[in-house]
């Protein structure tokens, strides 16, 4: 008997568990019922009185080890499963910095920052819109082919509403609940039922501006341009604007500046040109005004409007819009350096 319970020692000494599982099975195999320790307790009574003393420590002292040996095991295995619940490695050192930020908030952020610094102030609104923000009160008839000019998705289940096509629609918003003066840019998410292509996507980023006060003209719209621009590109950006037409501005243009990458002299970008398109812009149209109950004989005002990443793609010479959406790492880590 004694030398059994002795190799039983020895047995519960290398015992490990790789589970919960191996680990009952452990128990049961010496605590349970029918396990190996009440059975040496039952033999016991059979023990002559001279060694009843040993044996009975002997089989206690297996008792216990058997009963250390759980509970230490068992704070190892709950130790090890919690750490793989978590999915974290603990003892790794933080890497730093966490994350960048995307090009296109990047530019979104830097444009804001130009325009807060002559005062105006940002508005956001709904991506879902109706037909009277989107199209009616900025002067598109209905039935108008100039609704056709940008390509809208309608919501099937009520003709009424559409993902928006411009900010143009946050602008509405902001003359209906604010009288004159107004400052306002309004940047967000567009979309348009187009063709994706390196120059072209269904949803992209525009900013778009609002200046209505009195005696607002379009040398304030020019001036205002200007100063954006050579903050945005450079001090030696030079503007300048061809006529346009879009029903919310009346007159109408389209501002181009000096190309960045060759500074006027001709390259692939700006198509040798020397120029690159960055925006549409115009005197807000009195029919806008009144339609969002503003005074149209005391207030003019100018607006214009920008896709962020065409902006973006000639800041940072990226010759495909597709690369915005993709969340290569490979393109956004070249982002890290920048602000
Ligand atoms: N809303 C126009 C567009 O999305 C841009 C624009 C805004 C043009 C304001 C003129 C004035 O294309």
């Amino acid at each position: 008997m004694k030398n059994k319970i002795n190799a039983l020692l020895k047995e519960v000494e290398g015992f490990s568990a790789e589970s919960l599982e191996q680990l009952e099975t452990f128990r049961i195999k010496f605590l349970g019922k029918k396990g190996l320790v009440p059975a040496l307790f039952a033999d016991f009574k059979t023990v002559v009185p001279e060694e009843r003393r040993e044996m009975g420590q002997l089989i206690n002292t297996l008792k216990q080890s058997v009963q250390n040996k759980i509970v230490s095991l068992k704070d190892t295995l709950d130790q090890q499963s919690d750490l793989q619940d978590s999915g974290f490695d603990l003892s790794l050192p933080a890497l730093s910095p966490m994350g960048t930020r995307h090009p296109l908030s990047i530019v979104r952020n830097e444009i804001i920052d130009i325009f807060s610094r002559i005062g105006f102030s940002v508005s956001e609104g709904p991506e879902i819109e109706d037909d009277f923000h989107n199209f009616t009160a900025l002067n598109f008839p209905e039935d108008h082919p100039a609704r056709d000019m940008q390509d809208t998705f309608f919501i099937e289940k009520d003709p009424d509403l559409a993902l928006r096509t411009h900010t143009s629609s946050v602008q509405v918003r902001v003359m209906e609940k604010t009288q004159p003066p107004i400052r306002s840019i309004s940047p967000g998410r567009v979309f348009r039922n187009e063709a994706i292509s390196a120059r072209a996507h269904c949803i992209f980023h525009q900013v778009e501006g609002l200046y209505v006060d009195e005696n607002v003209s379009f040398t304030d719209l020019k001036q205002t341009l200007f100063y954006f621009a050579r903050e945005l590109f450079g001090e030696n950006t030079k503007i300048r604007f061809r006529p346009s037409y879009f029903p919310f501005t009346e007159p109408s243009a389209e501002m181009d500046v000096s190309c960045n990458i060759c500074g006027g002299k001709g390259c692939n970008i700006c198509k040798y040109t020397g120029w690159v398109e960055i925006l549409g812009c115009g005197m807000v149209d009195p029919n806008v005004l009144e339609a969002c109950h503003i005074d149209n004989k005391k207030y003019t005002g100018f607006a214009f409007g920008m896709g962020i990443e065409r902006i973006t793609m000639l800041k940072y010479q990226v010759n495909d819009l597709r690369l915005f959406f993709e969340n290569d790492l490979r393109f956004l880590k070249q982002f890290e350096a920048a602000r």
